[in-house]
């Protein structure tokens, strides 16, 4: 098993879905960071399920700080940070408990752990577990805001319907005014939509979200095994029902040509910047001083109300299922949080282990 993540800013994810909590241990934050509940909180609130699309699951997700901070300030140790569990019904999971829901982690995982994980609400593969990685993004945020990183992530794609491209600056202004967290209403309206039939349907949808970087100096990554893409991607993927990654041209660069595809050099303001992106900042591994610009790729969620072939794992014969419970018919929207903090939880750590973030704030 492993749960810790980061060489310098190292993150610790515990917790269940229906446990008693889910929270994070971050050691290695710097001293002298002004840190209060409500900076974590203000982040935690932004993966609440708002929209009428989402899980039924209403938890007020009050954060607690145990450890770390005192005053208003990171001491240098370890911080503990979490949320209780107050709104559980494991009813459906009990009446599900050999019969693993196709698409989800609960076959995989009641073989490895030999039938005894925590298979209620999916136990440690729920999406509720970023609410942990959310913690840690608050925090790394601020301690990026020292350094004037900020990272920002938003809704592209819903069910096959693509939102225009925006600058930042929409993006910051449009973001949370949508329960889709897209920028293009237009394109917004569109999504709410097709995750509504689906969702009337039984069924659910998947999509894209874009990650952003912003002044990300120059040379943070540690080739050739700890790259920035390869930590980013490692750091994304732990985030439930994520299954793709692709950094500026991505995939679609297979298809170009080098005069197409390569990011010219010019000098600006006294600075080298390239004249297009595809790199999406990261060549070679280390960033190249432009925005980092990265996409994930969302499933639909597995757990639907369709009738779907499964297994009795315990009498070993085939059956059918339909998911009850509370999902949501599309995940997309509460994951944008969660990949702000784990960009923001890479950054951080490379930005320490670059030397950029000192050991105490001043
Ligand atoms: C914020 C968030 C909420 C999620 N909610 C659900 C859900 O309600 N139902 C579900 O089946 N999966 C949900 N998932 C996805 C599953 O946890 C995930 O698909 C499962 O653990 C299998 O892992 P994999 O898809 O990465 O292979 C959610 C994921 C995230 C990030």
């Amino acid at each position: 098993m492993e749960n810790s993540y980061g060489r310098m800013f190292t993150i610790t994810s515990f917790g269940e879905s229906h446990g008693r909590c889910v929270g994070v241990v971050i050691d290695g934050c710097p001293a002298g960071l002004p840190v209060i509940e409500a900076d974590i909180q203000k982040e935690v609130d932004k993966r609440k399920p708002t929209s009428p699309i989402a899980t039924t699951r209403a938890e007020a997700e009050k954060v607690e700080i145990l450890s770390g901070i005192t005053e208003g300030y990171t001491t240098g140790a370890p911080v503990c940070l979490l949320i209780w569990n107050t709104d559980i019904d494991s009813t459906e999971y009990e009446r599900i408990k050999s019969l693993p829901r196709p698409g989800h982690a609960d076959y995989t995982s009641y073989i490895k752990y030999g039938g005894f994980n925590d298979y209620r609400g999916g136990g440690r593969f729920s999406g509720r577990i970023t609410a942990g990685f959310v913690m840690a993004g608050a925090v790394a945020r601020k301690l990026l805001g020292s350094i004037n990183i900020e990272v920002l992530a938003h809704t592209v794609e819903i069910g096959g319907v693509i939102a225009g491209e925006k600058e930042p600056n929409e993006i910051r202004a449009a973001v949370e005014k949508n329960a889709l967290k897209c920028a293009d209403m237009k394109a917004a309206e569109k999504m709410l939509k097709v995750i509504e039939q689906a969702q009337a349907e039984g069924d659910s949808v998947g999509g894209i979200i874009e990650g952003m970087a912003l002044n990300v100096p120059v040379g943070l990554g540690e080739p050739v095994f700890d790259t920035l893409e390869g930590d980013l991607a490692k750091a994304l993927f732990a985030i439930p029902a994520v299954k793709g990654i692709e950094f500026g041209s991505g995939f679609s660069a297979a298809g170009k040509r080098g005069s197409e595809n390569n990011d010219p050099y010019t000098i600006q303001n006294g600075k080298v910047v390239t004249t297009t992106n595809n790199a999406g900042g990261i060549l070679g591994g280390i960033s190249n001083g432009m925005p980092i610009i990265l996409r994930v790729a969302v499933k639909p969620t597995s757990s639907i109300a369709v009738r779907q072939d499964t297994v009795d794992i315990r009498e070993m014969k085939n059956t059918t299922i339909e998911v009850k419970g509370r999902h949501d018919a599309c995940i997309v929207p509460r994951a944008v949080p969660a990949v702000e903090a784990m960009m923001a939880v890479t950054l951080c750590d490379f930005a320490m282990r670059a030397g950029i973030i000192p050991e105490v704030i001043k």
